[in-house]
C-alpha cells in the first residue's frame, strides 16, 4: 500500500481562511477584533522565527497582534507584571508566552498566571483539568490540529484503536484526552513501553510525538493505519546540510500506512492555524458570543 499524503499546508490554509471569515463577521456585526499577545523572553533563534510567523499570520486573518520582546535577564516579577497587564487589557483575547523560557524563570508559575480564558495555548492547569474532565476548555494547538485532520480523514473516530506515542503535557496527554473524548480506545506509549512496535501495530490511528528522529518504522505500522507525525527533528546530513525529519521514518512508513502526514508540511502548519482558531474562540467566549463551532473541538 502507498499512503495518501495528508497535506497539512493546504489544511491549515483552509482553517486560516475560515478563521478570517469569522473574524470579519465578528468585527462587522459585533465590533470586536480579536487580539493575540505573544511574549518572547530572550533571543532563542527558533523562537524568533515562530514569533515572527505568528505575528504575520495573526494580522493576515484580520486580528490584532501584540508582540512583547523582553531581554533574557527579565525577572520573574517583571514577567508576571506584564502578564497581569495583558490579563486586564480588554483588547487582548489571547496570551501566549513562547517556550522555552530562560532557565531562571519558572515556566509553570508563569503559565498559570495567564487568565485561563486567555490561555490560547491551553497549557494552564485549569484548562488541562477541564479537558481531562470533559469540560469546555482551551485546547493545546498541536493536538487540536491533529484532531481536526483525523476527523476530516475518518468522519467519526468512534471505536477506533488509537495509540499516542509520547506523554508530554503539550502534545501526548492532551492528544490522548481528545481522542478519548471522540470515543477512541486510547493507549499512551512512551520511551519505557515494552515492545513499542507491537503496541503501535494495534493502532488504526497512530500519533507520534516523542522527539526521536525516525523512531517509528514501517514494520511498526498496521497496514492501512492513519499516521500523524508530530516530530520536528533538525538533523545535519553528511554533506553538512540541515534536514528536518519527523519521529516516523517516512520512506518505510508510507508503504504500510493508509495515510500519513509528511515532515515538513504536515502537522507543523496546523499549530499556528489552531492558535488563531483558539484566539477567535477566546474572543467569542470573553464577549459572550456564539463560538465558531467548526473550529472548536
Ligand atoms: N514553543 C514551541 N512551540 C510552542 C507552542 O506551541 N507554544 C508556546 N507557548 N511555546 C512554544
Amino acid at each position: 500500500m502507498t499512503a495518501k499524503i495528508i497535506d497539512g499546508k493546504a489544511f491549515a490554509a483552509n482553517v486560516r481562511a475560515r478563521v478570517a471569515e469569522h473574524v470579519a463577521r465578528l468585527n462587522e456585526v459585533n465590533g470586536v477584533t480579536p487580539g493575540l499577545a505573544v511574549v518572547l523572553v530572550g533571543e532563542d533563534p527558533a523562537s524568533e522565527v515562530y514569533v515572527r510567523n505568528k505575528g504575520k499570520q495573526t494580522v493576515a486573518v484580520g486580528m490584532n497582534s501584540y508582540e512583547h520582546r523582553l531581554p533574557a535577564e527579565t525577572t520573574q516579577a517583571q514577567l508576571l507584571e506584564l502578564i497581569d497587564r495583558l490579563n486586564a487589557d480588554n483588547d487582548v483575547h489571547g496570551i501566549l508566552v513562547q517556550l522555552p523560557l530562560p532557565a531562571h524563570l519558572d515556566e509553570a508559575l508563569v503559565i498559570n498566571a495567564i487568565a485561563p480564558q486567555k490561555d490560547v495555548d491551553g497549557f494552564h492547569i485549569s484548562n488541562a483539568g477541564k479537558l481531562a474532565t470533559g469540560q469546555k476548555a482551551m485546547v493545546p494547538c498541536t493536538p487540536l490540529g491533529c484532531l481536526m485532520m483525523l476527523r476530516e480523514m475518518f468522519g467519526s473516530l468512534s471505536g477506533k484503536n488509537a495509540v499516542v506515542v509520547g506523554r508530554s503535557n503539550i502534545v501526548g496527554k492532551p492528544m490522548a484526552q481528545l481522542l478519548l473524548r471522540d470515543s477512541c480506545t486510547v493507549t499512551i506509549a512512551h520511551s519505557r513501553t515494552q515492545d513499542l512496535g507491537a503496541v503501535c501495530r494495534t493502532a488504526d490511528i497512530l500519533v507520534v510525538a516523542v522527539g526521536q528522529p525516525e523512531l517509528i518504522k514501517g514494520e511498526h505500522i498496521k497496514e492501512g493505519a492513519v499516521v500523524i507525525d508530530v516530530g520536528m527533528n533538525r538533523l545535519t546530513t553528511e554533506d553538512g546540510k540541515a534536514k528536518l525529519v519527523g519521529d516516523v521514518d517516512f520512506a518505510s512508513a508510507r508503504d504500510r500506512a493508509g495515510a500519513i502526514t509528511p515532515v515538513p508540511g504536515g502537522v507543523g502548519p496546523m499549530t499556528i492555524a489552531c492558535l488563531l482558531a483558539n484566539t477567535l474562540t477566546a474572543a467569542c467566549r470573553i464577549h459572550g458570543l456564539s463560538e465558531p463551532g467548526d473550529l472548536t473541538p
